[in-house]
């Protein structure tokens, strides 16, 4: 839809210096521009109200869900129950909120994630139960010697896994734990528990022996050694017979990632033999947080593009292990990546403000329903 001539015109046009021939071009490949994306736009309105992502997918479709939203907003929860055949909890099932004091686990608003997805006959996918990030005050504040840290992880592990046995279907039981370069990341767990990473999968497979386990992590397309070190992570587990069933690729990419990158991940991954998740799918149209960025019909296609991506190569993995595709979060104002990293100009989700399909949701239900 999008040519690269149109782009270049579109950035001359942006530029100040323009003679007054130029100024007429601009005008012209700004007229192109709007109707290109007016095309679209049109586009997604032809999209039948009952044709679904999820209905061209034989592996459940997911969404991280803010039990917030789900509360307060109708719109929200409709669509993340309509839409979505899998819902992962994006915050309240990690250590901070589950487990807030030594003493004390609060379950409520997990549970309310689970009741949600109960009641829209949903998939619940864990996430997460160890990690850097988002532990507890009181967890860092802890004193005790190696056996007491081990109980803590130990009990911590264990309480949640049993408190949803039977309701969660998998869980990502460790999340980010290597760098970049390949080493253990430190962290209060790697610091006090040796061979964290093990132990944490065995505890959880006592808890719960039918619950899949997954390690998590992001990032490993162009981090060679990162994904070398989850590879061997995983020959190390088997060899030792620590039970790991899958690895979860958040799939946090961007309009610039490299499809060979990620696609290699995708095969490294896959040949391991276990479960593939994507685990929490955004891409980010505005990855340096530009303040005049415009998400216009060409951010978009490369967009629809990526998401194009993600789906034909889940579809290329064995279907016995296509544990799922999620999203993270429903709609682009719920995204962390307006959240979390203040990036008021991002638009990384097939949703709109108000929660209606964006043009990229038909791109990709289209070029799906062409494969
Ligand atoms: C993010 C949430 O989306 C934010 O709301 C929160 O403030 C920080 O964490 N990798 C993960 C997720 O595994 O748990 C993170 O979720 C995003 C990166």
């Amino acid at each position: 839809m999008m040519n690269m001539e149109n782009v270049k015109l579109r950035m001359e046009a942006s530029s100040p210096k323009l003679l007054p021939c130029e100024k007429s071009l601009a005008m012209k490949s700004f007229f192109i521009l709007f109707l290109l994306s007016f095309s679209t736009f049109l586009q997604a309105q032809q999209i039948d109200s009952g044709e679904f992502l999820k209905q061209l997918v034989k592996y459940p479709l997911g969404a991280s869900v803010n039990p917030r939203l789900l509360e307060e907003n109708a719109s929200y929860r409709a669509l993340a129950g309509m839409e979505f055949t899998s819902v992962t909890a994006e915050n309240h099932m990690k250590m901070a909120l589950i487990h807030p004091e030594a003493n004390r686990f609060d379950f409520a608003k997990g549970d309310e994630i689970v009741a949600f997805a109960k009641k829209n006959k949903s998939r619940v996918h864990g996430h997460t139960l160890v990690w850097h990030n988002q532990t507890a005050p009181w967890m860092k504040e802890f004193q005790g010697d190696q056996q007491a840290w081990e109980n803590l992880l130990k009990q911590h592990i264990q309480t949640i896994v049993k408190h949803y046995q039977g309701q969660i279907a998998g869980w990502d039981v460790v999340n980010e734990a290597f760098l970049d370069d390949g080493s253990l990341r430190p962290s209060i767990w790697s610091d006090h528990i040796p061979d964290y990473l093990a132990k944490s999968f065995i505890w959880a497979h006592e808890a719960d022996p039918k619950a899949l386990l997954f390690y998590n992590d992001y990032g490993q397309d162009g981090k060679p050694k990162k994904m070398e070190a989850i590879l061997n992570m995983v020959q190390d587990f088997k060899k030792r017979q620590i039970p790991i069933h899958g690895l979860g690729l958040q799939m946090h990419i961007s309009i610039q990632s490299k499809n060979e990158e990620i696609k290699q991940v995708i095969e490294q991954s896959t040949a391991t033999g276990l479960n593939i998740h994507f685990s929490e799918v955004d891409v980010a149209v505005n990855p340096k947080n530009n303040p005049d960025f415009i998400y216009d019909a060409f951010a978009q296609k490369a967009q629809s593009d990526k998401f194009l991506l993600l789906f034909t190569s889940f579809a290329t993995i064995p279907a016995a292990q296509q544990y799922g595709i999620t999203f993270w979060n429903v709609g682009d104002k719920d995204s962390w990546l307006r959240g979390y990293f203040k990036r008021p100009k991002e638009y990384p989700l097939l949703f709109d403000e108000a929660y209606q399909k964006k043009p990229v949701y038909v791109e990709l239900y289209e070029g799906l329903k062409r494969k």
